[in-house]
Parts: structure tokens; sequence; C-alpha cells
């Protein structure tokens, strides 16, 4: 009986396209080292010969196991476990794992996570790194392992990113609080290494000169970290300003420091939103049950998180070009800034 055809082969390949066997292992795992002139060679004659390649060969060779790492900044931000949520749907579609590590916004812990993540030969990591443009990031890639950045930017387009468009996202929250007559605004946010608390509060400012007012309509109250008690402690910064300097509103660069403000007014006495409106950011499942449901800026978490392991799936594929996907925020407004009646 005459076996079935056996299907061509990397070497058929790469004799077929006229170069070597590493040029055509480069076009399957790393596309870009090839030029696109080349690659269109070699996918050519791939597509001629109908070769197909050998994905469990390929996992044994590589050693790669059937898994995915995830490196978030904080596993105590629900916000995180919701684009972890993403990832893993896509990564379950895919019949694959996922590995969930939190740095915990220590560079140290990350360097950890992704030496062990790279020992475990996992098939690809997302992360979202305490500094997107650390050589860390580039020494990964060098070594063989793909990455996508996951809700950080990058300077350089050297990798996949995902993220959401923070500038508009600020613009929306100050309109917003504009439309309903605030005048004097505090943004709570920080720390400036923070990129996203940098673009929120652009598009605050953005937002207050479009509309005829200033920097010193807005008064920014920075926090060291984005966590319900940093925002406790705004809270009391807020209450302790002369009356005639005293905001009526604020716009928070998260929805923990949301709620944490939100508790502060509480513990005062601070009527939300008589006394002080507040806006957050996220809009993280428990901002609608907050006990003044809160007005929030919505950030797509788990469509961010599915889209980029999608991406980082598609990584190894033939032509492969990397993508910075920018996602919009949308503006969900609650009891925290609209008045009852
Ligand atoms: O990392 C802190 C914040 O950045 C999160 O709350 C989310 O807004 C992310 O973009």
């Amino acid at each position: 009986m005459v076996g079935a055809p056996r299907t061509a082969g990397v070497k058929e390949v790469a004799a077929h396209a006229g170069v070597s066997l590493g040029t055509v292992s480069n076009v399957l795992n790393r596309p870009e080292r090839v030029s696109s002139r080349t690659r269109a060679r070699v996918e050519a004659a791939m597509s001629e010969l109908g070769f197909m390649r050998n994905e469990s060969a390929r996992q044994l060779r590589a050693g790669s196991s059937r898994t995915l790492g995830y490196v978030m900044l904080d596993a105590t931000n629900p916000f995180f476990t919701d684009v972890a949520q993403g990832i893993e749907e896509a990564a379950d579609e895919a019949d694959l794992s996922l590995f969930i590590c939190n740095s915990d916004n220590r560079s140290e812990r990350e360097r950890t996570y992704l030496d062990r993540l790279q020992q475990q030969r996992v098939q690809g990591i997302l992360i979202t790194p305490v500094d997107p443009d650390a050589a860390i990031l580039d020494e990964v890639s060098a070594r063989g392992t793909h990455i996508v950045i996951v809700d950080r930017t990058r300077h350089n387009e050297t990798h996949c990113s995902v993220a959401v468009d923070d500038v508009l996202g600020g613009e929306l929250a100050i309109e917003h609080l504009i439309e309903l007559g605030h005048r004097q605004i505090a943004f709570v946010g920080g720390p400036d290494t923070v990129g996203q608390v940098l673009d929120r509060r652009l598009g605050a400012k953005n937002a207050l000169v479009r509309a005829g007012l200033g920097e010193s309509n807005l008064t920014v109250v920075p926090t060291f970290a984005m966590t319900a008690a940093e925002g406790r402690g705004a809270g009391e910064r807020i209450a302790g300003l002369p009356a005639a300097a005293r905001p009526t509103a604020a716009f928070c660069a998260n929805d923990l420091l949301a709620f944490g403000l939100l508790q502060q007014c509480v513990t005062l006495g601070m009527r939300v939103p008589e006394d002080l409106a507040i806006v957050g950011y996220d809009d993280i499942e428990f901002a609608s049950a907050a006990a003044v449901p809160l007005t929030s800026v919505r950030q797509p978490r788990r469509q961010l998180g599915r889209t980029a392991a999608e991406m980082l799936l598609d990584e190894a594929s033939p032509g492969h070009e990397h993508r910075q996907v920018l996602f919009t925020p949308e503006l969900v407004v609650r009891a925290s800034t609209r008045h009852s009646g």
C-alpha cells in the first residue's frame, strides 16, 4: 500500500526557497530577524509544498510547555485579576494553561518571575511591567521568549502592546465634572513613575483648557501608590484645605483611590456628591456596589487581556508584525457625581 504522501519538511522548504535551514527556522520562530523579501520567498515555498509545521516536535525541541505566563503589577487590584481572566479565556481556547505572577510593582520580583517563567519554557509572557522601557523586556525577547506588554506602552515599539487611551480617559472624567458645574477639581493619583497617572492627569488638564479654565482649577493631590489607603490620606488632605480653596470634586487615577477617598468622606461627615463629587478609573466590579455607586472611567479589562493573549499566540506565526493596540475608555455615570432628584 502506498503510504500517505509525507508532507514537506523544513529541509524541502529550504531547498525549494534556496535558503538555509536556519532561515526557515527564523521565519517560523523569529520572523522579525528575516527580511520581508526572504520571508515572502520562504512562505511561498511553504505554500507550494503544502508545508505544515510540526507543533509537537517544535515544542519538544523548544522544550516549551503548553503554558503562557502573565506577570501582573498588583494582585490586590481587581483591575489586574479582570485582565488575567481575559488572558485565561484566550489561553484556554488554545488549550494552554496560564501561570499568573504578581510583581507587586517591584522590579526585583518582576525579574525573578521573568527568569522562572523562561526556565519553565513558557510559550510566551504577558506583562504589565514596573517600567515599560526597562531593558529586561528586550533581554527576554532576545533569548527567544515572546513578550506582549499589557496596559502599558513603550516609547520604542519593539513589542506588541495593548493599552487604553488614558489621556482621553482623563478628559472624559473632567468634562463630566465641568458639565456639572465644578470649577475647582482635585486630581488624586501617583506616583508619577506610573505612566497611566501622567496620562490621566494630562487628559484632565486638556479638558480644563478646552473649557477655558487653567491648571489653577486643578488641585493635584499626589499619592505614593494607587491604593485605598492612599485614597483615605488624600481625603484627609482635601478636607484640611481652607474652605475657599477646597475642591468640590475629585478625579481619582483609579477606583481603589476613589474608594478610599469615599470612605474618608464618610468618616469626616462629607456628603458625596453634595460636598465632594468623586470620579474613579477602571470601573471594576465594586464600583457599582460602593456605598455611593461610583462614577468611573471604564477600561475594557477582559478585552485588554484577551486581545493581548491573542497577539502573543500570533507572535510565532509567519509574517507576524508587532502591533500597539489602544482601546477607548468610556465614562460610566453613577451617584458619586450625579445629584439625585
Ligand atoms: O496600576 C494601577 C492602575 O493602572 C490600575 O488601577 C489600572 O488603572 C492601570 O491602568
